[in-house]
C-alpha cells in the first residue's frame, strides 16, 4: 500500500499543476487557431444588396398597384436576440396570411421567391419551435417563401442527401429560383439575416452558439445554405449514398468547389444562430470512404440519378409535407 507521505503529496500536486498547465496551453492554441475563423472572410456589408440574386417564381402574380418591396432597412436592422431570449412557446402565434407553408407580402411586390427545405424525422419538439419561430422571422423580411418539410417516414438509416434531392425536385417543379437548405434545429438570431440567395452559394449559419460562434472550417456548408436552383442542378445536387449522420455536406461542398462555385457569407453580426439541443445521431462510419470514392466517380451520383422513392405531398397551413419512404 502506498504511504501517504509528503513526497506522494507533492507528486500529486505536480500532476494536477501539470494537467492544468496542459489544459491552459490547449485553450490558448484553440483560441489562436479559431481566431481567423471567428473573423472569417465575408461579403462587404455595404454591397450585400447588389450581391443578392433577385428573382421570383413566374407563378407569383405581381400587382401593378403595389410598390416593389425594399430590403435596405432589413439588411441594416440591428435587432438581434441573445440565445436565451429565443422564445420556446408561441401561445399567441398567428398563422394569418400563411397558405400551404407559404407567404407573400401583402403591401409590396417581393424581389425574392425562396423555397426553404427542411429535412426531418422524429424531432417533434424542435419542429414545434422551428415553425412558428421561422414564420414570425420570415414574415418580417418582405420575401415570398415556402417551407417544405421533407420527412423520412421509415425506420431505415437516415439519408439527408436523398431527402434534399427530393425536396429540391419539388421546389424546382414549383419554379422556385432559390433554395435554402435548413436544419430544423437552427434558428436565426439576427433580423438582418435576409433569407435570399446570393450570386454564389451562401453559407448562412456561419456563427452558431453551439460552436461558440466560431466558424469551424471555411468549406463548411452544413446547417443553413442558400443556393440557386440552377446551381443546385449544375452540381447535380447531393450524393444519394451517405447514410446515417454526417459526410453528405462535405461532399456537397466538394461538388461546389469542383464547379468553381465559391462559398460566400454575410458578416458575423448578421449570421448568428442558436442550436436547439438534441441527442447526437449515430455517425456514419463510412463517410470518409464514400467521400473519397465520390471524388473519383465524379458526377454519377446525385439529383440526376436519384433512385425512385415512394413520396407523397400534403399541404398543411404551416408547411408543405413531402413524406418519403426510402
Ligand atoms: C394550397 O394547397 C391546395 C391543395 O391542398 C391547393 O388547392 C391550393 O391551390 C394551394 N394554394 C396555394 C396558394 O398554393
Amino acid at each position: 500500500m502506498p504511504k501517504c507521505s509528503l513526497k506522494n503529496r507533492i507528486l500529486q500536486l505536480r500532476v494536477i499543476t501539470c494537467i492544468f498547465f496542459i489544459l491552459c496551453v490547449k485553450a490558448f492554441i484553440h483560441f489562436i487557431i479559431t481566431y481567423g475563423l471567428y473573423n472569417y472572410p465575408h461579403l462587404p456589408a455595404e454591397v450585400l444588396e447588389t450581391q443578392l440574386f433577385k428573382q421570383t417564381t413566374p407563378n407569383l402574380v405581381l400587382q401593378k398597384n403595389k410598390p416593389d418591396c425594399t430590403y435596405d432597412k432589413i439588411l441594416n436592422n440591428p435587432t438581434t436576440l441573445l440565445n436565451w431570449e429565443v422564445p420556446k412557446r408561441f401561445d399567441d402565434f398567428s398563422a394569418k396570411d400563411l397558405v400551404n407553408g407559404s407567404y407573400v407580402p401583402a403591401h409590396c411586390n417581393p424581389k425574392f421567391s425562396v423555397a426553404i427545405l427542411v429535412t426531418y424525422r422524429n424531432r417533434q419538439s424542435q419542429l414545434d419551435i422551428f415553425l412558428p419561430y421561422m414564420h414570425n422571422f420570415l414574415r418580417n423580411q418582405n420575401i415570398h417563401y415556402k417551407i417544405y418539410l421533407i420527412e423520412q417516414q421509415d425506420e431505415k438509416l437516415w439519408n439527408k442527401g436523398v431527402l434534399y434531392n427530393i425536396g429540391a425536385k419539388q421546389a424546382i417543379r414549383d419554379k422556385f429560383p432559390c433554395l435554402v437548405l435548413h436544419d430544423v434545429d437552427l434558428l436565426p438570431l439576427d433580423a438582418a439575416n435576409l433569407y435570399a440567395c446570393a450570386a454564389l452559394p451562401r453559407h448562412m449559419s456561419a456563427s452558431i452558439d453551439k460552436f461558440r460562434f466560431v466558424l469551424p472550417y471555411d468549406y463548411l456548408v452544413g446547417g443553413v445554405l442558400a443556393i440557386t436552383a440552377d446551381q443546385y442542378v449544375a452540381v447535380d445536387g447531393f450524393s444519394n449514398r451517405f447514410e446515417a449522420w454526417g459526410g453528405e455536406d462535405d461532399d456537397f461542398s466538394a461538388r461546389l468547389s469542383a464547379h468553381k462555385l465559391d462559398i460566400v457569407r454575410f458578416p458575423r453580426e448578421m449570421s448568428r444562430y442558436t442550436m436547439l439541443v438534441h441527442r447526437q445521431e449515430p455517425k456514419n462510419t463510412q463517410r470518409k470512404r464514400i467521400l473519397s470514392e465520390n471524388r473519383r466517380l465524379g458526377d454519377k451520383d446525385g439529383l440526376s440519378s436519384l433512385p425512385y422513392h415512394n413520396t407523397h405531398v400534403k399541404n398543411h397551413r404551416l408547411f408543405t409535407l413531402i413524406g418519403v419512404m426510402l
